[in-house]
C-alpha cells in the first residue's frame, strides 16, 4: 500500500519557539506511522537575511538535533539537510521562470520581512516561496504539515504546480496544506494579536524550546491577559486567554470547554501557572535528549548524510522529469 507523502521543514534560524513546536514539530511527530514523511531543514531559506557562517552552521545541526529529541525518528522518517541536495535550488529556478512578479508581491510575510528588513530588501526574501514550492514539488508531495502562516505559501505552490502541468502535463502531484489542531497559530504572550516569532524583540513574548522551567514559568506569569479573571475562549474579545486556552489544549489534548469548566472560579494566576507546567513538562523529556544529541556529533553527521543520499533519489526523477519537459538537453 502506497502511504502518502509529507514534506515540510524549518530554517535553521536558531531560538525555535512553542510556535514552531505546536504549530508544526508536534504534528510531524504524530504523522510518522501513517505517512512516507520527508522533513528538511531549510538552510538555503535562510540566506534571506544575513548571518553569522558559524551560527548557521551551529544552528543547522541544533535543528537536526531537535528534530530528533522532539520524536522524529531517523529510522521511520527522512530527514535532511536542504542545501545537500542540489536539486532544490535547481527546480527553484525553474519554477522562477513560471511564477508571476505579482503573485510573489500578494505574499504576506514577503510584506511583513521587507518592513523589518528595510535595509536588505533582496530578490531572495522575494523568490523565497519559490524554492519552498521546489522543496515540496520534488518530492511530489500529497501533505504539507505546516502552521497557518504558511498556508499561502502552500497555495502558491499548488498554483505554480497548476501552471506547470496545464503546459506540459502531469508532472506534479498537487500538495494540499494540512494545518492541524487548536494550535496551528500561537501567538505572541506580550502582543496575542500577533504570532509568536522566532525574531520576536518583545522581552516575554515567545517561549523557546530550550527555555530553562523557571524562564517558562516567568513567561507566563507575565501573559498579557485582560481584566475579566474568567478562564474563558474568546478570540476577538480576549485574545492573550485565548491564546492560553489553546496552548493548554493543544498540550494536554483536553478541549476548550472542559478547560473552561476545570479553571472555572479559579482566575487567571493559577491558570497561567497551570498553563506553564504542562509546558514545562512537555518540552523537559525533549530538551534532556537534545543535550545528549548535541554531544554525538558523529550520529548527526550518519544520519544528515544518509538522509541527503535518499532524498537525492527521489528529487533527481523529477528534477529530470522537468528538464526534459522544459527541453533542457539531459
Ligand atoms: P518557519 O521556519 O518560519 O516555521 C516552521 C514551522 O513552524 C510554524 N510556525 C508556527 N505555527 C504555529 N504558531 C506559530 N506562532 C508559528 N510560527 C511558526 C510554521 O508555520 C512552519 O510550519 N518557509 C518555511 C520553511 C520551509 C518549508 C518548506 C515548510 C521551507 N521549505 C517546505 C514547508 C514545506 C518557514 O520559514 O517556516
Amino acid at each position: 500500500m502506497n502511504k502518502k507523502v509529507i514534506l515540510s521543514g524549518i530554517q535553521a534560524t536558531g531560538n525555535l519557539t512553542l510556535g514552531n513546536y505546536l504549530g508544526a514539530i508536534n504534528n510531524w511527530k504524530k504523522m510518522q506511522e501513517d505517512y512516507d514523511c520527508n522533513y528538511m531543514i531549510a538552510d538555503l531559506h535562510t540566506l534571506t537575511i544575513r548571518n553569522n557562517p558559524d551560527t548557521l552552521r551551529n544552528n543547522t545541526l541544533d535543528l537536526l538535533a531537535l528534530y530528533i529529541a522532539a520524536g522524529i525518528d531517523p529510522e521511520k522518517s527522512n530527514i535532511f539537510i536542504q542545501s545537500h541536495v542540489a536539486a532544490h535550488a535547481e527546480l527553484a529556478w525553474i519554477l522562477n521562470c513560471y511564477t508571476y512578479m505579482g503573485e510573489l508581491s500578494r505574499m504576506t510575510q514577503f510584506k511583513d520581512k521587507s518592513a523589518k528588513h528595510a535595509d536588505n530588501i533582496n530578490s531572495g526574501l522575494f523568490t523565497y516561496p519559490v524554492l519552498m514550492a521546489a522543496d515540496i514539488l520534488l518530492y511530489q508531495a500529497d501533505l504539507v504539515p505546516v502552521g497557518e502562516d504558511q498556508k499561502q505559501h502552500v497555495e502558491l505552490t499548488r498554483n505554480i504546480a497548476e501552471r506547470f502541468n496545464k503546459i506540459y502535463g502531469d508532472t506534479f502531484k498537487i500538495p494540499e496544506p494540512y494545518i492541524q489542531g487548536v494550535a496551528a497559530r500561537v501567538m505572541g504572550l506580550q502582543d496575542p494579536t500577533s504570532k509568536m516569532s522566532k525574531s520576536s524583540t518583545i522581552p516575554n513574548d515567545s517561549i523557546f524550546l530550550n527555555d530553562e522551567p523557571d524562564i517558562i514559568l516567568k513567561k507566563f506569569k507575565k501573559a498579557i491577559t485582560d481584566s475579566e479573571n474568567i478562564v474563558r475562549f474568546d478570540k476577538e474579545k480576549k485574545p492573550g486567554i485565548s491564546n492560553l486556552i489553546s496552548i493548554y489544549s493543544a498540550i494536554t489534548g483536553e478541549g476548550k470547554e472542559n478547560i473552561e469548566k476545570k479553571f472555572d472560579g479559579k482566575g487567571y494566576g493559577e491558570f497561567k501557572v497551570a498553563v506553564a507546567e504542562c509546558v514545562i513538562e512537555e518540552l523537559k523529556p525533549m530538551q534532556n535528549k537534545y543535550k545528549e544529541l548535541k554531544d554525538n556529533p558523529d550520529y548527526l553527521e550518519k544520519i544528515y548524510r544518509r538522509g541527503a543520499e535518499r532524498a537525492k533519489e527521489i528529487a533527481i526523477k523529477t528534477l529530470k522529469d522537468v528538464y526534459e519537459k522544459v527541453g533542457l538537453v539531459w
